[in-house]
């Protein structure tokens, strides 16, 4: 029996589900049963009737959906499979700046981790980020944390003047720069332009961006199932996908009739690469590994969580 199968069978009698973010490699996007961005995955989360939660993403993601469901078994099939935005931050730096700021509402990305959530007045993730902020009242000073691209667009998206924003960053989209994205405009005119509100190449464009163009060309800013929804409904036959490579494998198996080039190919992210078939058939025989929160931290972090899923 092919790995694929031997997956299909176990998942099937021992009642997991399977979650995959977009950027899994294709063999893991097969075997899911809900491929997503980090707020779909979630939601799924926090409503399937399964009794585990086989992960297939990195730490963080786990991490949330064993907030959501404290009654589920969440299994994720590399522990070390992490996310350097979310390590941009620790709960002590956190800690320092709410006491700088102590009437501050605190708004973070999802892409942290538990014990930052704990501290949070507000999760968030790229698909919400600003009806967040925009909920909060225009009076409030906020803390946003720990994505300065994604910070800088949505106070500039919102208007927001009193919104202090962390200075993290994510290597893979930090890495794709203007200069790689410029040289593929340029070579495919007719392409529309898709943008993952992570990248810094958006930076020297920002108040045009947030606007919706890019040097006098449409433009998108969307979190990865944004894009995955824009591409389907445009009208457009090309795209430059400014985000992680592993999103082209779902765009391209959806619409075969379009073209999609990516921004920059060295858009990999390592963390997200190390979750393989082979991985996810042990995690499924072994059990392995289970991604625990403590029980104390699960509480608080549950709140921030929660009135991220009220808002869409
Ligand atoms: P999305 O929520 O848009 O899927 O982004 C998650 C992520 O880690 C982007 O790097
Ligand atoms: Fe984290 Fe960046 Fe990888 Fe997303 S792409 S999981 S933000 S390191």
């Amino acid at each position: 029996m092919q790995l694929q199968d031997k997956i299909l069978k176990l998942k099937k009698e021992k009642d997991v589900v399977i979650l995959a973010h977009n950027y899994q490699v294709p063999d893991v996007q097969d075997i899911a049963d809900f491929v997503g961005d980090s707020l779909g995955l979630a939601r799924q989360a926090a409503k399937t009737p399964h009794k585990t939660i086989l992960f297939c993403g990195v730490h963080f993601m786990a991490e949330t959906a064993a907030i959501i469901s404290p009654q589920k078994k969440v299994l994720i099939p590399d522990l070390d499979a992490g996310c350097s935005l979310s390590d941009s931050i620790t709960v002590d730096d956190l800690k320092e700046w709410k006491k700088q700021h102590p009437d501050a509402i605190t708004v973070g990305y999802v892409n942290t981790t538990a014990g930052i959530k704990a501290e949070l007045d507000y999760c968030c993730t790229s698909s919400n980020a600003v009806n967040v902020v925009k909920a909060i009242p225009e009076d409030k000073e906020i803390l946003f944390l720990p994505d300065m691209f994604l910070g800088s667009y949505v106070s500039k998206l919102t208007g927001r003047k009193n919104m202090y924003i962390w200075a993290g960053e994510c290597h893979v989209h930090a890495g794709i720069k203007p200069e790689d994205v410029q040289k593929k405009l340029d070579s495919m005119t007719n392409a529309e332009f898709i943008i993952h509100p992570e990248c810094s190449c958006t930076t020297p464009y920002l108040y045009d961006i947030a606007t919706g163009s890019y040097n006098g060309r449409q433009v998108q800013i969307l979190s990865t199932e944004g894009m995955m929804n824009h591409v389907k409904k445009s009208s457009a036959n090309q795209f430059v996908v400014a985000t992680e490579t592993g999103i082209l494998y779902r765009m391209r198996k959806q619409n075969p009739e379009k073209t999609f080039v990516p921004a920059s190919e060295k858009a990999e992210c390592q963390y997200m690469k190390m979750i393989s078939l082979q991985k996810v058939y042990d995690s499924l025989v072994e059990d392995k590994y289970q991604v625990k929160v403590p029980k104390k931290t699960a509480d608080k972090a549950r709140l921030a969580i929660e009135r991220m899923l009220a808002i869409s």
